[in-house]
């Protein structure tokens, strides 16, 4: 696995609190938190009905592990205020709004205050920065614009330190790769699964994607594995770099790895105070424990958040590159992801960090779940590198069946499919088809 490591900033180019100390960390948290706990409760009927009923007010909270006393936030709390009933001020002082479309339902919609677009940008920069990008470099936008808060939260990130942008947004594989050709960008800010498409375009059209100006990747929106980011890193001889965040949080930019040890995202706790829970109980773990990744805004104005329940799964571990902050290990899954089969808790990204261990196997693939009778099956559907025959696809077929069965414990039938079989999405991939009968 590949691990070139990056530049790290010089010190004085990092924000102020990207030099605390850990107490100076937890005294602005403490403060903030307090403010935020009090903003909630006075402006956001939701918050004041969910602390009065879990018997809490602001005033119960003064260090940190008071937190646990007031209540969760989840994506159904924000869909019962649909549209506008999570926010804190009043509409005409919301700046801007996004909303994620969810597959069921009504969308999740959230809004942003001028000072909240300001800080969104403000940790962005410090995330592309973070990345090894710096003022004066062209970055190539390849996240979705529009409700979805990749492309405009990149864009404006980008825009605050100082970059060139260009706001290519998904789709026209075609025209991206003509465009990294011909304005020479340094960064692109994409998914990792539509730079896979990317790879694809160029060695459709013949260029040699290793002879770009391309020098980072600021890939997230979705998990990777760390295959993945080594087949990204060859196939394009580039940094690739994670980015990690939500719109109910705030967007790309709640955490970021740093180039220079590639060891996890640091999540920005200056703004947002994570913690872990058991997904079951909802009680805490301690660090280093894995469990469901929980935030609290610690700066929002429009929409604070207050305990809210990602569903992403990872564990919390100490700063390295930025030692004020924590670091979140790669996300492996979200816990709606999960497949559980015949008893066995599978995620997509387990499946992915063992196709590409086979050889003659593109990184193209979707888990396909079917009912065979009482019994939940999977099928793995992977694309063959071009250029493969029949026997070598057989072959890998087996590996690969072989190798799940190995490392991840479960029984799954391989179909391995013509390159550019399996679909392609411009934004984030979709992993799992459920083709089961419902209910
Ligand atoms: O995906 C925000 C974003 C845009 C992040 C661009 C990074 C880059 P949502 O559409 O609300 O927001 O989806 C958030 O995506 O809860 C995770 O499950 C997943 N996710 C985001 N970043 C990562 C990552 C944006 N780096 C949901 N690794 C989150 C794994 C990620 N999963």
């Amino acid at each position: 696995m590949s691990k070139r490591l990056g530049d790290a900033p010089a010190p004085e180019m990092l924000d102020a609190a990207e030099r605390m100390s850990g107490e100076e960390m937890r005294a602005l948290q403490r403060e903030r938190l307090a403010w935020t706990l009090r903003h909630a409760y006075a402006n956001v009927r939701h918050y004041r009905r969910a602390f009065d009923a879990a018997g809490v007010s602001p005033a119960d909270f003064s260090e940190l592990p008071d937190l646990t006393k007031f209540p969760f936030t989840t994506k159904a709390d924000l869909r019962a205020n649909y549209p506008f009933g999570m926010f804190a001020v009043p509409r005409e002082k919301v700046a801007r709004i996004h909303a994620s479309s969810g597959t069921t339902g009504k969308p999740t919609v959230v809004g942003y205050t001028q000072d909240d677009i300001a800080t969104w940008a403000g940790l962005v920069a410090r995330s592309i920065r973070a990345s090894g990008g710096r003022p004066g470099m062209m970055v190539h936008v390849a996240y979705g614009y529009g409700l979805f808060t990749g492309g405009l939260g990149a864009h404006y990130g980008a825009e605050a330190l100082g970059c060139t942008v260009i706001p290519m947004s998904g789709g026209m594989t075609e025209r991206q790769v003509q465009l990294i050709e011909d304005f020479a960008p340094s960064i692109i800010m994409v998914t990792p699964s539509y730079m896979l498409a990317l790879l694809d375009e160029f060695r459709r059209q013949g260029r040699d994607p290793r002879a770009t100006s391309l020098r980072v990747g600021i890939f997230g929106a979705e998990p990777w594995t760390e295959a993945m980011r080594a087949q990204i890193e060859e196939a394009f001889g580039i940094h690739a770099v994670d980015i990690y965040g939500l719109s109910e949080v705030m967007g790309p930019g709640v955490a970021n790895e740093c180039v220079e040890t590639k060891d996890g995202p640091h999540i920005w706790e200056d703004h947002f105070y994570p913690e872990i829970v058991d997904p079951e109980t909802g009680l805490p773990v301690p660090d280093g424990e894995p469990g469901e990744l929980v935030f609290t805004s610690l700066t929002k104005q429009a929409m604070p958040v207050i305990r809210y329940r990602t569903r992403d799964l990872t564990r919390l571990l100490p700063g390295t590159a930025r030692p004020a902050f924590r670091r979140m290990q790669k996300i492996t899954g979200r816990s709606d992801d999960m497949i559980i089969l015949r008893g066995v808790n599978v995620f997509p990204s387990q499946v992915e960090e063992q196709i590409l261990r086979v050889p003659g196997l593109a990184p193209h693939y979707q888990l396909v779940l079917t009912r065979e009778g009482p019994l939940d099956a999977m099928t793995i559907a992977v694309e063959a590198e071009p250029g493969s025959d029949a026997g070598e696809r057989a072959a890998a077929a087996r590996t690969l069946s072989h190798h799940v069965k190995e490392m991840i414990g479960v029984t799954a039938s391989v179909e391995v499919r013509d390159p550019g079989a399996i679909e392609r999405s411009l934004g984030k991939a979709r992993r799992v088809v459920d083709k089961r009968p419902k209910g």
